[in-house]
């Protein structure tokens, strides 16, 4: 044993409950981002932590050894696990596989069935592979290296730092669950969302140079005991992901399948689903991912645990550690906290999935208010808000609070049933719009057919039109959903190529041209149909006076003007439906998207009664339409949009951003468009393609879209806040201005 490292007594640990006193608890204060701390801050800190490792640090086999092989295996087994569980474990690894050269020569079977119990099996994997590289490129002996080491399998920055410090007194930077607590305590009182990068410096500036290695067992031992003496620090970093329910997830399954491939040599996806209580398809699902890992093999239609490993190639991420000496720009950990790998996540969508999106490669894994975070653990700013769907950010607190308790109440009731919250739901959409009736549907495409269901048969009844000639105007670049009518009468051929035959009765016009549409109507016309800022079309606003003159004529002809607030309304441009920038009331209103929280699809058609007075009993629905979750969580969304004035704050914030961002002179942007928070960055001719330029914008922490080839969509969620937007204007600077 190390004469540094205290052995175990009851005595100590008994004194070490109360020690440090409480006192010695007191934070040191909040570090502006740029800055360093006190230096006496630093000396009664470091004494501190040194002392409590005197007097209360822990013993463990691995901190008694300098053994490279052993110290290695010792920090792949205690990744996301915890002390206890590993201890056993290591003592009879170390035991079984003595040095690189057993464990690289280790059939991988038998090396799972050692690991069986610590979970997160495909460490073993990478310690069998980190092994037979070791023998094969470095001759047997792990190079002190954290460049080299993070080449290894399973091997992220944090491991290949702690390799450094405890197998070869190395001061290199280091940051697990424990450290960070500890310097979140400390040095950054009430700040939430902290970065590691911004404890990085800290944790380089304490650093015991001459002893790194019991300066870390120290602060590992500080940030134990602080868990059980202060409110999680840990909650306020930007990393923090709560560990998802172990209970019934992935992980148990693949955990389950591993364990039952150990005791029985082979089985059939039969056996498998015979002995396992899980659904077959679960089973399938998980045994793919480990067949594509490597963690069991199939032959015949038989699973078995693969005899040999063969290395793959390890995909390293972004970290906070880019940019810290001895590491590589590039490098990159596994997953943290999510049972699979950001490329399998990928991999699973690419192989079961359906090809019709092209989404960038930023795998989500939980969001709240204006932020979102990857399966990595790297957070981003919502810059597409789901196209306006979270207006009100993720998971706003009130609207999740009424989500959970309508829940707990009642989901989905049959529309042969009245509900409780349909009722109180229609008369506040009615009341804050100005609307006579109101029919609920779920998507914003099933929304707008009901519309146009609405006006055709209100032309034929209250016009009179003859039967099959109803017609609906309708404007060029327009976008109204998927559906086979609405892709019918898009002007975007590849919205519309092989999905024929549609539905007649429809004219295209040019959108902002009033005298086309003055031609275009007849006797026949029911409706014209627009959305007052086209949004997918490019964020198009309409020129002055043309809505005004567009609701001129259709009062005139005895025409329904319908507008498609799907994306505009519900405060996104500053207003609570668009149409009020230009003093216009629409007979027929269409909502969605936002409606729904941020939680539920929901949306609404509002109208004049003798539109939607039409429909009898039986001749449309919607078996989801109107359900009392959704009406439930519509009426806090509504609620919580007034009450937090989210369309003011559109205004506002939509006018700074558009402000500066043209302020920046970018040689990039040719101009803004759009209303409030419903944005678009237009780029000259000599800017990159958009959505390579979302690219860089989303590597910097920005997630966008494009819309349209020249467009890049910017539209955070409506809750954004100075701080918010700052951030997001130095992200934007950083791509514009180079
Ligand atoms: C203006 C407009 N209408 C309709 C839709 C279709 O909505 P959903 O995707 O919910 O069917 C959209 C979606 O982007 C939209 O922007």
């Amino acid at each position: 044993m190390r004469p540094d490292v205290p052995a175990r007594n009851p005595e100590r640990d008994r004194a070490s409950r109360d020690f440090p006193p409480e006192a010695d608890l007191a934070p040191f204060g909040t570090l502006s981002s740029e800055g360093a701390p006190p230096a006496e801050a630093v000396a009664r800190f470091r004494t501190l932590v040194r002392e409590y490792y005197r007097r209360c640090g822990r013993s463990f086999p691995w901190r008694e050894t300098t053994d490279p092989y052993r110290i290695l295996v010792s920090e792949l087994m205690l990744q996301q696990t915890q002390t206890q569980r590993v201890l056993p474990k290591y003592l009879s690894f170390v035991q079984r596989y003595p040095g690189f050269a057993e464990l690289a020569a280790a059939p991988l079977r038998d090396v799972l069935a050692l690991w069986q119990g610590l979970g997160y099996n495909r460490r073993a994997k990478a310690l069998v592979e980190s092994a037979a590289i070791v023998m094969e490129r470095f001759g047997g002996r792990l190079p002190a290296d954290p460049k080299l080491l993070v080449e290894l399998p399973g091997v992220g920055p944090y491991s290949a730092a702690a390799v450094c410090a405890f197998a070869f007194g190395l001061p290199l930077p280091l940051i697990e669950t424990n450290v960070r607590r500890v310097f979140l305590h400390f040095f950054f009182v009430g700040r939430e969302g902290v970065r590691d990068r911004e404890i990085l410096p800290l944790v380089q500036a304490t650093v015991d140079r001459d002893d790194p290695r019991s300066w870390y067992y120290g602060l590992m031992d500080f940030g134990v005991m602080l868990k059980g003496r202060v409110a999680n620090p840990n909650a306020r970093s930007a990393h923090y992901v709560r560990q998802p329910r172990f209970e019934n997830s992935n992980r148990q399954i693949r955990g389950r399948l591993l364990a039952y491939l150990t005791a029985h040599e082979r089985a059939t996806l039969v056996d498998l689903g015979r002995e396992l209580p899980y659904a077959a398809e679960r089973i399938a699902l998980s045994l793919s991912a480990l067949a594509a890992e490597g963690l069991v093999a199939c032959e015949a239609a038989e699973y078995r645990l693969p005899e040999r490993s063969t290395p793959r190639l390890y995909q390293k991420r972004r970290t906070h550690y880019n940019g810290v000496p001895g590491f590589r720009k590039d490098r990159a950990n596994q997953s943290k906290g999510t049972d699979m790998t950001r490329d399998e996540y990928i991999r699973l969508e690419g192989t079961y999935g359906t090809n019709n999106y092209k989404p960038f490669d930023v795998v989500v894994a939980r969001a709240k208010g204006a932020w979102v975070w990857d399966t990595d653990g790297n957070r981003y700013l919502d810059c597409v808000s789901a196209y306006g769907a979270v207006n009100h950010g993720h998971s706003h607190p009130k609207i999740h609070k009424i989500f959970i308790e309508q829940a707990e109440k009642v989901s989905i009731i049959s529309r042969a049933f009245r509900n409780d919250q349909a009722g109180p739901f229609y008369k506040e959409l009615c009341d804050l719009t100005g609307s006579r009736r109101v029919l609920l549907m779920n998507s914003g495409a099933e929304a707008v057919e009901t519309a146009l269901k609405a006006v055709r048969k209100w032309g034929y009844i209250r016009k009179k039109i003859p039967e099959g000639k109803a017609e609906v105007i309708v404007c060029a670049d327009n976008f109204h959903g998927r559906t086979i009518a609405v892709v019918g009468f898009s002007t975007v051929e590849k919205y519309k190529a092989g999905f024929g035959p549609f539905p007649d009765g429809f004219k295209v016009i040019p959108f902002g041209d009033i005298k086309a549409l003055k031609e275009a109507i007849t006797p026949n016309t029911v409706a014209f149909l627009a959305e007052p800022i086209q949004g997918e079309g490019g964020v198009n606003v309409p020129p002055d006076g043309y809505l005004q003159e567009a609701r001129k004529l259709c009062t005139a002809h005895n025409v329904c003007l319908v507008l498609d607030e799907i994306q505009t309304g519900l405060g996104r441009t500053g207003k609570l439906l668009a149409e009020e920038h230009w003093g216009v009331k629409a007979d027929v209103t269409i909502i969605g998207k936002s409606l729904g929280g941020g939680y539920v699809p929901v949306s609404a058609v509002l109208a004049r009664g003798d539109v939607l007075d039409v429909f009898q009993p039986g001749e449309h629905g919607s078996t989801f339409g109107g359900n009392p979750l959704a009406c439930a969580v519509g009426r806090i969304a509504l609620k919580v949009l007034v009450e937090e004035n989210l369309a003011a704050n559109a205004e506002k914030m939509g006018a700074l951003l558009t402000r500066e961002i043209l302020a920046m002179g970018s040689p990039l942007v040719a101009g803004i468009r759009g209303m409030g928070m419903m944005l678009g960055i237009e780029l000259t001719p000599e800017a990159p393609p958009a959505d390579e330029l979302c690219g860089r914008l989303i590597a910097e922490g920005l997630l966008c879209n494009t819309v349209g080839p020249r467009v890049v969509r910017f539209t955070p969620p409506l809750v954004l806040d100075d701080e918010e937007a700052g951030w997001a204007l130095e992200r934007l600077a950083k791509v514009f201005k180079g």
